[in-house]
């Protein structure tokens, strides 16, 4: 479908006046999935990018609706903070004070208003019809004078009245402008340290819908065969990898198989890293430290399947241990759903460990449109704890000689830098950037930080450590 994205157009059309008296139409099924989807993160803390395939495929809508739902609910969930900025403005009220269901349609509306090209009209009336068929069709009226409003002025109007000055305040600025939490950009900036001039381009790209990533697993589809069966577009970087133009990835034969899975480039990137790293000495057993749901254990099962190797992958939760095995059926790979700081594993055993360390998740939030909202700067120092003590469990199961690859999908400096500068004695730091091959823009090293606005990656964290020989 031709995605609705970009500047709304002014002056065109102008919103109704008031709301029609005629019985109201059935909504059009897009705009209901859409509404209802933001219902669902809000009351029911749903992760957008599961609850919406699912309200699709269980209505059956397909093709250019489903495209329009998509774009009009990850898209709201995305700038949820700017548009409540503008709501508030708009309404002369605290939106605390609104009813949940009003709020979500009115959020509805303004992004379509600010952040799409659906002339205006269509953008009010059709959301005023989802109130009218709603469960507060009294509050259809407000909803148009709040849109109507809010249809005065464009995105860059309302950020230039609401943010603060760019000259003295330029992070905060940005941060209304690109529909990010405050302390986030602030976390970006900081990874950025001396790029920080590159602080707007970060924030938009992350702003942005991201294309779908493919993988084909090694040995069990060529990337030639996945090019053609996706139609898709060869990686830039990584050998397995293919960009997916537009569609369900999850209609595809090879990804419903297992032969190929949806994976980031940059995940991608980061575990071959770690493979394909010098070693000295022994190279048959590896160890996957947090391998759920097992996207990057199920690349490094298949390259492991090509070199005669064994891993162990480990992961806390039950289901997602479950979704390990699935991915890496038929690879050599052993799952134990254990605790990565106390396993049973032999220690001094494992020639490369993969620390995929849970994080915040701050490079990945163009994947996770209502992520950035219900992240807070208090689940960084829980998170931080918990990655320190799987650190050091690695470097008590890597061999000496052994080399550990710690991941991170945030770019925030307590989740990556500072953890690897506060790692255990006897872990050396290596070179990362000659793993990455071809990859441009990967700084001064050791360690390598991609971003989406440079290598068009989700925000990869790589550190790869070798335990020194005694
Ligand atoms: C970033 S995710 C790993 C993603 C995975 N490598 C992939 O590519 O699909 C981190 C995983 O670690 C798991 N985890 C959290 N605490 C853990 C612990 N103490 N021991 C083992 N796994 C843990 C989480 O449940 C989560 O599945």
């Amino acid at each position: 479908m031709s995605r609705p994205i970009g500047p709304a157009r002014k002056g065109s059309t102008r919103p109704p006046q008031r709301p029609s008296t005629q019985q109201p139409p059935t909504p059009d099924p897009a705009r209901q999935a859409a509404l209802d989807l933001l219902r669902a993160v809000r009351e029911d803390g749903a992760y957008a990018n599961l609850a919406l395939p699912k309200i699709l495929n269980d209505r059956r809508i397909y093709g250019r609706d489903a495209g329009l739902a998509t774009e009009l609910a990850y898209g709201t969930c995305r700038a949820m903070g700017l548009l409540d900025a503008i709501l508030a403005q708009g309404s002369g009220r605290p939106l605390a004070e609104l009813d949940g269901a009003v709020h979500d349609a009115l959020r509805l509306g303004a992004y379509q208003l600010l952040r799409t090209r659906i002339p205006a009209h269509a953008a009010v009336s059709a959301t005023v019809n989802l109130v009218r068929t709603g469960p507060k069709p009294g509050a259809a009226g407000f909803v148009n004078a709040v849109l109507r409003r809010v249809s005065e002025r464009e995105e860059g109007e309302w950020v230039d009245l609401l943010a603060p000055p760019i000259a003295t305040d330029p992070i905060g600025h940005y941060a209304m402008q690109t529909a990010h939490p405050r302390w986030i950009a602030e976390a970006i900036n900081d990874a950025l340290g001396a790029e920080s001039d590159e602080l707007l381009e970060a924030l938009t790209a992350d702003d942005q819908r991201p294309q779908v990533h493919l993988v084909a697993r090694p040995g069990r589809i060529s990337v030639a065969d996945l090019v053609i069966e996706s139609v898709g577009e060869l990686a830039r970087y990584s050998p397995y990898g293919v960009y997916l133009p537009d569609g369900d990835p999850g209609r595809l034969r090879a990804v419903a198989t297992g032969l190929a899975g949806v994976q980031d480039e940059g995940s991608q990137l980061v575990a071959l890293a770690l493979i394909n790293a010098e070693i000295e000495g022994p190279d048959s057993r590896w160890l996957d430290l947090a391998a759920g749901p097992g996207g990057k254990a199920a690349v490094i099962g298949a390259l492991a399947a090509e070199r005669g190797a064994q891993v162990d992958a480990i992961e806390i939760t039950p289901h997602r241990a479950e979704l390990v095995r699935q991915a890496v059926a038929g690879l050599p790979v052993k799952v134990h759903v254990a605790d990565g700081r106390s396993t049973t594993l032999p220690p001094e055993t494992y020639d490369r460990v993969l620390l995929d360390a849970p994080c915040t998740g701050l490079g990945a939030l163009r994947r996770r449109p209502e992520a950035r909202w219900r992240r807070s700067p208090a689940s960084v120092a829980e998170l931080v704890e918990l990655q320190t003590e799987l650190l050091i469990s690695a470097a008590a199961l890597v061999r000496p000689g052994g080399l550990i690859g710690y991941v991170t999908c945030s770019p925030h400096l307590a989740e990556t830098a500072d953890i690897v500068a506060a790692r255990p004695a006897g872990l050396d730091l290596v070179d990362a950037r000659p793993y990455l091959p071809g990859v441009p823009k990967l700084g001064a090293g050791p360690t390598v930080q991609l971003w989406p606005h440079r290598q068009g990656t989700d925000a990869m964290f790589l550190a790869i450590m070798r335990k020194s020989v005694r």
